[in-house]
Order: structure tokens, then C-alpha cells, then sequence
């Protein structure tokens, strides 16, 4: 657990992300030699391209340019409610049957798309959601759980706003810990990947040491009861054709 955490922690900013953010070249570079075991190699594909053969296309650019054959886990990146989800994963599953990805995921999802992803039948490893100090989603993590489906928790740091929460620091002074510190040791106290991004040294060290001390279980409710009632950061925006899907009832995404 602590070796994926670690490489995630340290590689989450820049492996993290589909072929939209145009970054793969740079990380092909930065792979070339090393050994592919060592990592853990996760992609997202963009919500347009969930047909499977925009899918089976989006890999293969993927893989061409990461320079490697396999993905270890290939996710959604958002719920798409005009394709049909059997289609998609059903094409996902060829996929990882032809061992081209070795585990399949959702991103961005709510429980109501998540157990309608499970009605296919297809094995669904990951979920990769918004999850720090000022936002969760309890039901989904509870969902998740009972399901052995791992939860990886994108924004962490509320894409850094977390370093300027008051309660969380006066918190973290009795560790000697960061406002940082403690978002990353909360979401791995509720049993989830936390995928910080940083490109500054000093902070993906101390973003990896938050493994010698454990919150108490006052600590841990206390911020869940804040972050139960905060806000997911929305994103439907109609230029690259989103809507926003997360408050479809069961019956409207993915309809059947
Ligand atoms: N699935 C999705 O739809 C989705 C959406 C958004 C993000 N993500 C993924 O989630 C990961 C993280 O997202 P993110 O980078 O946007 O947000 P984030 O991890 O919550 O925040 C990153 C910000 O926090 C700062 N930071 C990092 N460590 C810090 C520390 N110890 N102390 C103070 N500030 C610190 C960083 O600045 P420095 O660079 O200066 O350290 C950066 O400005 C990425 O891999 C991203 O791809 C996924």
C-alpha cells in the first residue's frame, strides 16, 4: 500500500490525466528505462469519447504515446448519460481482456451512476472523485466499500485552498503537521488514495509524510461534518460539452 501511495503521490499531477491534457510525451520521457512494473500507470478518457471506438481509439493513442502497452487502470473521466454505459464498458472489458488495461474505473460519479455502472456486470476497480477537507460525498464512500471498489480522491487539497483553512492548522500544530498534512491523513484514514498535485519538491515531501501519526476519531468527524456539508466544484461547461450530470436521479443517467 505504501509503495502505490508513495508513487501516487509523487506522479498523481502528471499521470493522472487523459489524452486531453497533452502531457503523455513528457511522461514517456520521464518513464524511458526505467522498469514498468514500478509504476502505476492510470488514464481517464474524455467524456466525448466514450463510443467504443472513440474509446478503443483514445487508448491506443494513449498507449502509443506513453510508449507502453498497458495501461494499469484506464477510468471514465465523466458520466456521459448519451452513450450508453453497457457500450462503453463493454468496451472496456474487451480492452482489458486483450490485457491492454488491467483495471477498469469511473470518475467524477455519483452512487445513482454507480450502481447503474454495476447492473452490466462488468468489474469496476476504481472510483476517482473530488474528496478534501471542504467537499465529500459519505453515501459514495459507503457504497464504495461495500463494493471493494477503491477510492481515489482527486483535489485533495481543494486545489490548494486547504493551506489557508485556519481550523485545519490549528488542528495539525498538536502533530506538528501542515493544513496539508492533515487533508492527505484524513482521506487515508477514510480508507482512500489521495492524488495531490504539486510541482514544488518541498511540498510532494511533505505531501509523503503522513504516515507517523493518526488522527483521533473527534478529529476525523469533526472534518467530516465540515466537509459533509461543503460544495463539489461543478463543471458543466457547455463549450466542451458538458452538462452537469451529478444530480441525475437513477433513472436518468445512463438511461436503459
Ligand atoms: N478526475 C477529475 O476530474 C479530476 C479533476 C481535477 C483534478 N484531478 C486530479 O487530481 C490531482 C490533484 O489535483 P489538483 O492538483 O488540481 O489539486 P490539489 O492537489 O488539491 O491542489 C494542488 C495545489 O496545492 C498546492 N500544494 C500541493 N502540496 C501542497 C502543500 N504541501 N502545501 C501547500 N500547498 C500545496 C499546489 O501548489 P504547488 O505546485 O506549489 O505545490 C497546487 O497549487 C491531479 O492529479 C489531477 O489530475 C482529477
Amino acid at each position: 500500500m505504501s509503495y502505490l501511495l508513495a508513487i501516487l503521490l509523487f506522479l498523481s499531477g502528471a499521470l493522472m490525466n487523459s489524452t486531453y491534457y497533452k502531457n503523455f510525451d513528457a511522461i514517456a520521457k520521464a518513464l524511458k528505462g526505467q522498469d514498468r512494473n514500478r509504476f502505476y500507470l492510470i488514464s481517464k478518457v474524455w467524456h466525448h469519447q466514450q463510443s467504443p471506438e472513440d474509446l478503443r481509439a483514445d487508448l491506443e493513442q494513449t498507449l502509443k504515446q506513453l510508449q507502453t502497452d498497458y495501461l494499469d487502470a484506464y477510468l471514465l473521466h465523466w458520466p456521459n448519460s448519451e452513450i450508453p454505459i453497457e457500450k462503453t464498458l463493454a468496451a472496456m472489458e474487451a480492452l482489458r481482456r486483450d490485457k491492454k488495461i488491467r483495471h477498469l474505473g469511473l470518475s467524477n460519479v455519483s452512487v445513482n451512476h454507480l450502481k447503474r455502472a454495476l447492473e452490466v456486470g462488468v468489474p469496476i476497480t476504481w472510483v476517482q472523485v473530488e474528496m478534501h477537507p471542504h467537499f465529500y460525498d459519505p453515501e459514495l464512500l459507503k457504497f464504495c466499500k461495500e463494493h471493494s471498489i477503491a477510492v481515489q480522491a482527486w483535489a485533495p487539497l481543494g486545489r490548494g485552498r486547504i493551506s489557508e483553512d485556519a481550523a485545519l492548522e490549528r488542528m495539525g500544530k498538536k502533530y506538528g503537521k501542515t493544513s496539508a498534512q492533515m487533508a492527505i491523513r484524513w482521506i487515508i484514514q477514510h480508507g482512500c488514495i489521495p492524488l495531490p498535485g504539486s510541482k514544488n519538491e518541498k511540498h510532494m515531501r511533505e505531501n509523503k509524510s503522513v504516515l507517523d501519526f493518526m488522527l483521533t476519531k473527534d478529529e476525523m468527524e469533526e472534518i467530516d461534518r465540515r466537509a459533509k456539508s461543503g460544495e463539489r466544484e461543478r463543471f458543466c461547461r457547455e463549450d466542451i460539452g458538458f452538462a452537469d450530470e451529478f444530480d441525475f436521479t437513477y433513472e436518468q443517467c445512463w438511461p436503459k
